[in-house]
């Protein structure tokens, strides 16, 4: 059961000197009035009632009073709140009339429902921290958020070098037309050593040649000069004319192949073989951004996976208000981050997470109300009653939506019930 305010008395207190206050079991209260008629000082008082000493004004007594303040304040749990007498005495009585104290009170008094605005002066950080920790979620999404910092580091890492190497590729020369490899100088050696053997051989056919030739001369002139013999060496000489002639045909026909194209090839070769490698390289480089680029990738899926992870832990959690959540450690509500929302969605923003940081407490103390329009107002207050929350609530104005109007520290008798809708 969350515990609500029934009825209110101060007295003497800071600019009160009588208020007395019954208000609305859920829903907004107004107290309303002009400046400096006394409307924070019933929020003062009912902190210091129910909060304790933390909350006790530096000057609780009203200048020019003679009486010493005096506070009461019933709850709908029976529980009936008091302080009086010189020293401000706490009196605290339960329903059952047993006496109590403040450590009663507090456990359904939340501090934050008394001091809205301490919570909404929290850093957006703290006040995420604090959704974050009522739902239960707080030290899963942490890690999960670490976890997503850490790839997105790295991955952005990755995909600076990635798009480095693939510039560098770019930039690197691309030859067409050549092998995928490094040509051999030995082959080509090789080749030309077949040649000149080739070659030797026919030189030595050619020396064959000249040979013949000699011995047919020499025997030539052996018939001039031996007529005698003339026959016996005939035979001999046309013998040795055929063979000559028989040589002579394979040496016509003999030709030296040229090494003028291997010498050529073997003078270019570094230079080819540099292209190659500069091929080479560019590929590897290409290679090489491609791989980044997969691992980039791969990268995103994890942090889509874990941001995926993060939207289901927050979807599964039961969030005080619909349309509030938190990213990369903010609070976001309607998609807006705290210092985006306006001044009545930050007050739903904190009433919600305060009502839920001890949901005992079922009311919550507004200052300074008369930033909202009529609109908003009525808005908030229709959020209130549905939330079944109470609230009591300031705000520099006369008019009908007031409850209660506050003048010279005095409440005027006009007490109406806050209903959401008539204005
Ligand atoms: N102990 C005290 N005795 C008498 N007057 C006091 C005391 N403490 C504060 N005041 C006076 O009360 C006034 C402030 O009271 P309070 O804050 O309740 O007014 P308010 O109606 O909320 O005004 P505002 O609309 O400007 O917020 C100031 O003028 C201040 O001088
Ligand atoms: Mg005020």
């Amino acid at each position: 059961m969350s515990v609500k305010i029934n009825t209110l008395e101060f007295e003497n207190v800071k600019r009160i000197k009588a208020v007395a206050l019954t208000p609305s079991k859920t829903g907004l209260t107004i107290i309303g009035g002009d400046n400096a008629q006394g409307k924070t000082s019933v929020l003062d008082s009912i902190a210091w009632a129910l909060g304790g000493d933390k909350f006790k004004p530096s000057a609780p007594k009203r200048e020019g009073s003679v009486i010493e303040p005096h506070l009461k304040v019933t709850l709908d749990n029976g529980i009936i709140v008091e302080r009086s007498g010189k020293n401000s005495a706490l009196k605290v009585i339960d329903s059952s009339g047993n006496k109590g104290g403040q450590q009663l009170l507090n456990t359904f008094i939340e501090s934050f429902a008394l001091d809205l605005p301490k919570f909404m002066n929290q850093s957006s950080k703290d006040k995420a921290q604090t959704l974050l920790k009522i739902i239960g979620v707080g030290d899963k999404l942490y890690e999960l958020e670490n976890k997503e910092k850490n790839l997105y580091d790295q991955r952005t890492a990755i995909g600076q070098i990635g798009d480095k190497k693939k510039k560098y590729a770019e930039e690197m020369p691309v030859y067409t037309d050549l092998p995928n490899e490094e040509i051999s100088v030995s082959e080509l050696i090789r080749q030309q050593q077949d040649i000149l053997a080739k070659n030797g051989e026919n030189e030595r056919l050619r020396q064959n040649k000249i040979r013949l030739q000699a011995e047919r001369n020499a025997l030539n002139e052996k018939v001039e000069m031996l007529e005698c013999e003339l026959a016996r060496y005939r035979d001999e000489l046309r013998t040795k004319t055929e063979q000559l002639d028989a040589a002579s045909k394979t040496a016509a026909e003999l030709h030296d192949e040229s090494t003028a194209e291997i010498e050529e090839n073997i003078r270019t070769i570094e230079e080819t073989n540099a292209k190659i490698r500069a091929n080479i390289d560019r590929e590897r480089a290409e290679r090489e951004a491609a791989d980044y680029r997969e691992q980039y990738e791969f990268m995103t899926e994890q942090i889509e996976s874990i941001r995926a992870q993060k939207r289901d832990l927050l979807n599964g959690a039961d969030l005080p208000l619909p349309g509030l959540s938190v990213e990369q450690g903010e609070l976001i509500y309607k998609g807006q981050r705290w210092d985006c929302m306006s001044g009545s969605e930050q007050l739903i923003v904190a009433a919600s997470i305060v009502r839920r940081l001890n949901p005992s407490c079922g009311f919550v103390l507004l200052d300074k109300l008369e930033q909202l329009d009529m609109k908003t107002l009525d808005d908030f207050g229709r959020w209130l009653d549905k939330e079944g929350l109470q609230a009591i609530a300031t705000r520099v104005s006369k008019g009908d939506e007031c409850s209660v109007i506050i003048e010279d520290g005095v409440s005027q008798t006009k007490q109406k019930e806050w209903k959401a809708g008539q204005f």
